[in-house]
């Protein structure tokens, strides 16, 4: 059984993390994507509510499925029996902080990261602009799920209207 680990934030899931996960599946017998669990960084969904976006939009792949983890990432992997990482690169800004990553991990636990290259479509893709550009009411329709694009909506109008209520 081969399997792979495909981690991250996914605050939230965008096309381009659904792209990969998507290729990874047709590559591996089990593919999971593990949600770091990250109490120093502020998010704009709770874990909980990134790993039910995340089950929902992979639900019709029969391998793949949502976990969450916090401390190392190769500890993690020790614990399910994960030999390798898979992760998206999307240019050469991606590059320099995944190859420090990928070597640190194989160097502590002799993890393997396999790179794929992102689809063009979305090589400029982040959750950090779709946050950004959907919080200044820009179009982000086809960079992420419809459901989550409704959910993304509906948490900025709920923050805003905290804000508002807080001036
Ligand atoms: O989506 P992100 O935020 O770019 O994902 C980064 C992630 C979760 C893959 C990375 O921060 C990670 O693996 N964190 C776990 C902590 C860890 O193992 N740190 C040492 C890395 S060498």
């Amino acid at each position: 059984m081969h399997r792979v680990v495909c981690p991250g934030s996914f605050d939230p899931v965008t096309n381009g993390h659904l792209d990969i996960i998507s290729r990874a599946s047709g590559l591996y017998d089990e593919v999971i994507v593990a949600v770091l669990i990250n109490v120093t960084k502020r998010s704009l969904f709770t874990v909980d509510e990134r790993v039910e976006m995340l089950g929902e939009v992979t639900a019709h792949y029969g391998n793949v499925t949502i976990d969450r983890f916090h401390g190392l990432l190769v500890d993690f992997c020790a614990a399910n029996g994960i030999a390798a990482v898979i992760k998206g690169l999307r240019a050469v800004t991606d590059f320099e902080y995944e190859m420090q990553m990928a070597q640190m991990n194989y160097r502590m636990a002799k993890v393997e990261t396999l790179f794929m290259t992102t689809n063009p479509l979305y090589s400029y893709l982040s959750s950090s602009l779709v946050k950004e550009i959907t919080r200044y009411g820009g179009d982000v329709g086809g960079l992420v799920p419809d459901a989550v694009l409704t959910r993304l909506r509906a948490r900025l109008a709920e923050e805003q209207a905290g804000q508002q209520a807080g001036d």
